[in-house]
């Protein structure tokens, strides 16, 4: 299929910058532990680090966020310009820019502390609005930005079929019946797959079952499971795609944004979700092998 055949990814999202720190382990309630790096300070955000894996990977891609009115908002609507995306829809508001406290292990994996800052003034109103200018398009949210505003959007979505509602709920919250009801899919990874079920999600049985038990609450489902890969249920049919050998874990940071961006490109091509999620696997398998949390380009 011809790039004239695809549609936009319309990424609502958050923005934050990432302070990064590298820990020998977590530290325990009252300790304080030296970390082992000085801290890096880079674009970030589900949002942001989302629409750049989309564009990486092919997509036209339009932001639709808010930042605060300093250095970090100015610069990180500059990394997204960067790589091609169209920023028109990004907000300045009198909120300071979302920030994420990052501490990353020897071994890769990754505790995050958001600030949500600027993203919570994603109103539903700012939200719909927004939205007027696409016809057509896969409105991609995450869970950093107000659940009203995830709601509208579902709302929204309903009276506008040409919208495809792809939603990564990081971090889980709880979201009425008629909002899941349009996601599609719904993608969460194992922690979140867990939080919405009560159930544990461990082996790529659980993920299989439990992604058919989210999908048919949703239009379809993807549950993403590190190493073991992705498992998804697309409606009709469920199934799980391994995720490719990788040599050094670097940094775990964004590799759900790296496979949920890919996964959303992958759809505005109009590509099967099976298709998708293998595309996806690729892109988070890449996204664990460099510092930082967004892919970086050629
Ligand atoms: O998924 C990784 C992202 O989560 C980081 O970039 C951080 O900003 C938080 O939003």
């Amino acid at each position: 299929m011809t790039e004239s055949t695809s549609i936009p990814v319309v990424v609502a999202g958050s923005i934050n910058v990432d302070l990064s720190i590298r820990v020998p382990r977590v530290p325990q309630s009252g300790e304080t532990l030296l970390a082992t790096s000085n801290v890096t300070r880079r674009p970030g955000g589900k949002g942001a680090n989302q629409a750049i894996a989309a564009s990486r990977f092919g997509a036209q891609v339009h932001f639709i966020g808010c930042v605060g009115d300093d250095q970090d908002g100015r610069h990180s609507v500059e990394s997204l310009r960067h790589a091609g995306i169209d920023t028109t829809g990004v907000h300045t508001v009198s909120v300071p820019t979302g920030v994420a406290f990052v501490m990353v292990l020897p071994a890769g994996d990754n505790f995050i502390v958001v600030s949500p800052g600027a993203n919570h003034s994603l109103s539903p109103e700012l939200l719909v609005q927004s939205l007027d200018a696409y016809e057509r398009a896969i409105v991609l949210m995450q869970g950093e930005t107000p659940a009203e505003s995830v709601s509208a959007l579902a709302s929204h979505a309903t009276e506008r079929p040409n919208l495809r509602v792809v939603l990564n709920l990081a971090p889980w919250r709880e979201l009425g019946p008629k909002t899941l009801a349009t996601c599609d899919p719904i993608i969460v990874n194992q922690v979140e797959a867990s939080q919405m079920t009560g159930e544990a999600v461990d082996t790529v049985d659980d993920g299989v079952r439990v992604a058919k038990t989210i999908g048919q609450l949703a239009r379809s489902c993807v549950i993403t499971m590190g190493e073991k890969g992705a498992c998804f249920f697309d409606g009709d049919q469920g199934g799980h795609i391994a995720a490719p050998a990788v040599g050094k874990v670097i940094d775990t940071t964004g590799a759900g944004d790296g496979f949920v961006g890919a996964l959303a490109a992958s759809l505005s091509r109009s590509e099967p979700l099976n298709k998708a999620v293998a595309d996806g696997v690729v892109a988070g398998a890449s996204a664990i092998t460099f510092e930082g949390a967004q892919l970086p380009g050629d």
